[in-house]
């Protein structure tokens, strides 16, 4: 019998062509980037990496038609908003928490915070850090697959028979203000205010809400403890989590303004050099240019397109959001790669044409005249605060990869950074 080396050869390469063809359908298709008109990097849509085949393959007709959005329509999405205090993330958290069909946390991270480091709340140690960050990874794995009894082990006074009172921002969460978990509401009653839901609500149940939890499609997470996207990549390349990431970030300019406003004692000194136009010498820089810092980290990160994060990560501006709301929040669900209901876009009319009257009922009330709030800092504050603190931090921190320069008008942050 002849077997010819090229017989031999010929079959070898047949089978690597058919490996590599196997492997490449496999490896790309789950972490295709959906082609959206470029939210996830800040306008900068035609600097994208993707190798053409990708782009293509992905047509011009948005991901719903695609299959691997629906291979397995049972799978959870576990959403997760990174964002930083008085960035908007409240408005973006109550974007994906008025959806029908997902279970939203606020916050949990607060817990952590206050159980392992009561004390310092803008901790830069590196050991407080690393604590803090393991603990907090651990606590979202368990989140995001509905053990919420992992919960307790952190919240003060510990949990009786699983019930406790002490849930931070529980009203925040509609589905921990409806029936089964709180009876207090029928089903008509949409929009259960925060403060109505904790007044009214008995204790809660953590069984009961362990159960919302599973019953939900999709699990929405919002926090502000976690610095940047890199310090969760554990959780992002966890193959039994299907973690999309939401990264909001906001002028620093608008969020020192918002931070003077509602933290008044914390941000004292920083209304004094407001007011008088002189740094006050004992200011506390880093309260800013921690901000700076950890969004110039980020972002970095995030637009130099790692491997791990790719089709699992979407930067908003919250200039952006505001200005266009709905326009928004519908690229953010098409890239989570779910339908918008209508209960999100009745919440969006409801809530971001109001009047600008100063009705905030407490200091995460979400926005209420949207875009005239995005840019009311230009007539707070003073432009040279700001960029006398983040032009210090910009010329520490050397970004990773020749970052593509961000025309000004699309990116206002990192004009000033
Ligand atoms: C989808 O995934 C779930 C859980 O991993 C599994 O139980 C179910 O059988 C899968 N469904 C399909 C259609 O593959
Ligand atoms: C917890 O449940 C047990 C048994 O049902 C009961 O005896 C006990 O009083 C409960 N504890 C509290 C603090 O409610
Ligand atoms: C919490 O809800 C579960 C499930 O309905 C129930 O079995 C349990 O008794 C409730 N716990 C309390 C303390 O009411």
């Amino acid at each position: 019998m002849q077997c010819s080396w090229k017989a031999v050869i010929l079959l070898a390469l047949a089978s690597i062509a058919i490996q590599y063809t196997a492997i490449r359908t496999l490896t790309s298709k789950p972490f295709q980037l959906c082609p959206l008109p470029s939210p996830q990097n800040c306008g900068l849509g035609g600097q994208e990496t993707e190798p053409p085949f990708e782009r293509g393959a992905a047509g011009g007709g948005g991901c719903d038609d695609y299959p691997y959005f629906s291979i397995n329509a049972t799978r959870k999405t576990h959403i997760l908003v990174l964002a930083t205090t008085r960035s908007g993330s409240s408005f973006v958290g109550q974007l994906l928490n008025q959806h029908q069909e997902v279970f939203y946390l606020f916050e949990p991270l607060y817990h952590v915070q206050t159980t392992l480091i009561p004390r310092l709340s803008h901790s830069r140690n590196a050991a407080d850090r690393r604590v803090m960050l393991g603990a907090s990874r651990d606590l979202l794995r368990s989140l995001y697959g509905c053990d919420l009894y992992f919960l307790e082990s952190y919240i003060k006074p510990t949990p009786t028979n699983h019930t406790t009172d002490k849930l931070f921002r529980r009203g925040a969460s509609r589905a921990l203000c409806q029936q089964p978990v709180c009876d207090a509401f029928g089903p008509a009653d949409v929009n259960v205010e925060e403060g109505d839901c904790v007044k009214k609500c008995a204790s809660l149940n953590m069984t009961l809400a362990t159960e919302a939890c599973r019953e939900k499609r999709h699990v929405a997470i919002k926090i502000v403890r976690v610095p940047e996207i890199g310090d969760l990549r554990a959780l992002v390349e966890d193959p039994r989590l299907n973690i999309k990431v939401i990264q909001l970030v906001r002028d620093p300019r608008g969020i020192l303004s918002s931070r003077i406003e509602t933290f008044r004692d914390t941000y004292r000194l920083w209304r004094i050099w407001r007011a008088t136009g002189r740094r006050p010498y004992n200011l506390d820089l880093s309260q800013l240019t921690v901000v700076c810092e950890d969004f110039l980290s980020s972002v970095s990160t995030g637009l130099s397109h790692p491997y791990w994060l790719k089709g699992k990560y979407m930067l908003v501006r919250y200039e952006d959001l505001a200005k266009n709301p709905l326009l928004k929040t519908k690229e953010m669900y098409d890239y989570l790669g779910l339908p918008m209901d209508k209960n999100v876009e009745d919440w969006i009319h409801a809530n971001t044409r109001g009047s600008n009257e100063p009705s905030a009922k407490h200091k995460f009330g979400t926005v209420r005249d949207s875009a005239a709030n995005a840019e009311s800092w230009r007539l707070k504050l003073s432009y040279d605060m700001v960029t006398s603190v983040c032009l210090a931090v910009s010329n520490r921190v050397v970004p990773p990869n020749p970052t593509p320069t961000p025309s000004s008008s699309a990116c206002p942050f990192t004009s000033i950074m």
